[in-house]
C-alpha cells in the first residue's frame, strides 16, 4: 500500500478547522483507494510566533521537504498586527513560498451551477465561468530589492528577471493547451518598465505553444472585464501582486470566497490551500465553511500525487452537497435546504465521498 506523507500547516484563526475537514475528507477517500496518508504537522504563523518567536521555525521547512505535499490552512490575525513586519504571519508564509521554491501559485474560478444566486453577479454573466489565474508567487514588489523606510518616505521594488516571466508564463501555455488554449497576460505595460519586459518575455515564450492563442490587457481592463463578463477569460497569467487583487476578486464570481483552492507549485513540494485568509472574526464558531480546503486537498490529489480519480471523488461530492442544498452559514442565503456547521459539512462530503465509486 502506498502512503503519502502530508505535511500539515493548521495556521491561525479557522485554520485548524478547515484543515480538521479536510483530512476528515482525505481520509475518507483513501479507505477504498490503494494509498493511505500519513500526517505530520508542522507550525507557521501567529502560533507558530507565540510558541517559538518566530512564524516560520526551521522545523517546518524541513518537515515540508520531508514531505509529498504540504497542505496548509491560513495564518493571520489582528494579535499580531503590531508586531515588527519580519515577525508578523505574512512573513512566515512569504518566506515559505520561497524557501519551497513555489513560484507559481493556481487560481481556479469556477461558478457552481448549484449556487449561480450566490454570486454578487448577475446569473447570466457568471454561469459557466471556468478560469484559472496564474499567478507569479515568489518575486515581483513583495520581495523586490530595495525596500524600507526612509524619513518620512517608504519604497518597493517591482522587479522581474527574464527567468522568473519565463517560467511561470510557461505554466501558464501549459495549463492553457490543456484547458480552453488560450492565455491572457495581465499587466500594466503601460506604465511600468517591468511590465514591458513582461509582455516581450511571453511573447517570445508564447512561440512555443502555436496551439494556444496570446492576448494582454491592462490589469485595470482586467479587473473592470472580469465583473464585466467573466465568461470572456481561460487563464489568466500575471505577476504577484496584480494576481493577488485579481484572484481575490475572480473569487467572488463564484459566490463565497469559502469556496475557492489554489496550488503553489513549481518545486519539488507543492502547497495546496484555500485562497481565504484565517477570518479571525468567525474562528472557533463552527461557521466557516470548509470546502476551499477540502478543493485545495482535492487539487493536492491531483497535481502533488497524480491520484486524479481520488481527486474526481472530492470534486463530485463537493458538487452534491451543494445541489443537495447543503450550505455553511456564508451561503445560508442562497437556493439553502439545510444550514450546516463546517464539521457538517466536512463529514456530509466525506460521505459522499466516500460512496462515490468512479
Ligand atoms: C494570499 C494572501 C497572502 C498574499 C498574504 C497573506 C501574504 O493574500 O495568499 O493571497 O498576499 O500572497
Ligand atoms: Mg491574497
Amino acid at each position: 500500500m502506498k502512503k503519502y506523507n502530508i505535511a500539515l500547516i493548521k495556521g491561525d484563526g479557522i485554520g485548524p478547522e478547515i484543515i480538521d475537514e479536510a483530512v476528515k475528507v482525505l481520509d475518507a477517500v483513501a479507505a477504498d483507494e490503494d494509498f493511505d496518508f500519513s500526517y505530520e504537522e508542522l507550525l507557521m504563523g501567529g502560533c507558530a510566533y507565540d510558541m517559538t518567536g518566530d512564524p516560520l521555525p526551521k522545523e517546518t521547512i524541513e518537515g515540508a521537504f520531508d514531505s509529498d505535499a504540504v497542505l496548509f490552512g491560513a495564518i493571520g490575525g489582528e494579535k499580531w498586527d503590531n508586531l515588527p513586519r519580519e515577525k508578523r504571519p505574512e512573513s512566515g508564509l512569504l518566506r515559505f513560498r520561497k524557501e519551497l521554491g513555489v513560484f507559481a501559485n493556481l487560481r481556479p474560478a469556477v461558478v457552481y451551477d448549484e449556487l449561480i444566486n450566490a454570486s454578487s453577479l448577475k446569473p447570466e454573466i457568471v454561469k459557466g465561468v471556468d478560469l484559472m489565474v496564474v499567478r507569479e508567487l515568489i518575486g515581483g514588489i513583495y520581495f523586490g530589492e530595495p525596500k524600507g523606510r526612509e524619513g518620512d518616505k517608504a519604497y518597493n521594488t517591482m522587479v522581474y528577471s527574464k527567468m522568473e516571466i519565463e517560467r511561470i508564463a510557461h505554466v501558464a501555455f501549459d495549463i492553457a493547451s490543456k484547458r480552453g488554449k488560450r492565455v491572457l497576460s495581465v499587466d500594466k505595460a503601460n506604465v511600468l518598465d517591468v511590465s514591458q519586459l513582461w509582455r516581450e518575455v511571453v511573447e517570445e515564450v508564447a512561440k512555443e505553444y502555436p496551439d494556444v492563442s496570446l492576448s494582454h490587457m491592462y490589469v485595470d481592463n482586467a479587473a473592470m472585464q472580469l465583473i464585466r463578463d467573466p465568461k470572456q477569460f481561460d487563464v489568466i497569467l500575471t505577476g504577484n501582486i496584480f494576481g493577488d487583487i485579481l484572484s481575490d476578486e475572480a473569487s467572488m464570481l463564484s459566490g463565497s470566497i469559502g469556496l475557492l483552492p489554489s496550488a503553489s507549485v513549481g518545486s519539488k513540494i507543492g502547497v495546496y490551500e484555500p485562497i481565504h485568509g484565517s477570518a479571525p472574526d468567525i474562528a472557533g464558531q463552527g461557521i466557516a465553511n470548509p470546502i476551499a480546503t477540502i478543493a485545495s486537498a482535492s487539487m493536492m490529489l491531483r497535481f502533488a500525487l497524480d491520484e486524479n480519480r481520488a481527486a474526481n471523488r472530492i470534486d463530485s461530492a463537493i458538487k452534491q452537497a451543494l445541489s443537495e442544498g447543503y450550505r455553511t452559514k456564508d451561503l445560508a442565503d442562497f437556493d439553502a435546504k439545510e444550514i450546516c456547521s463546517t464539521s457538517e459539512m466536512g463529514s456530509i462530503i466525506a460521505n459522499y465521498a466516500a460512496k462515490c465509486k468512479l
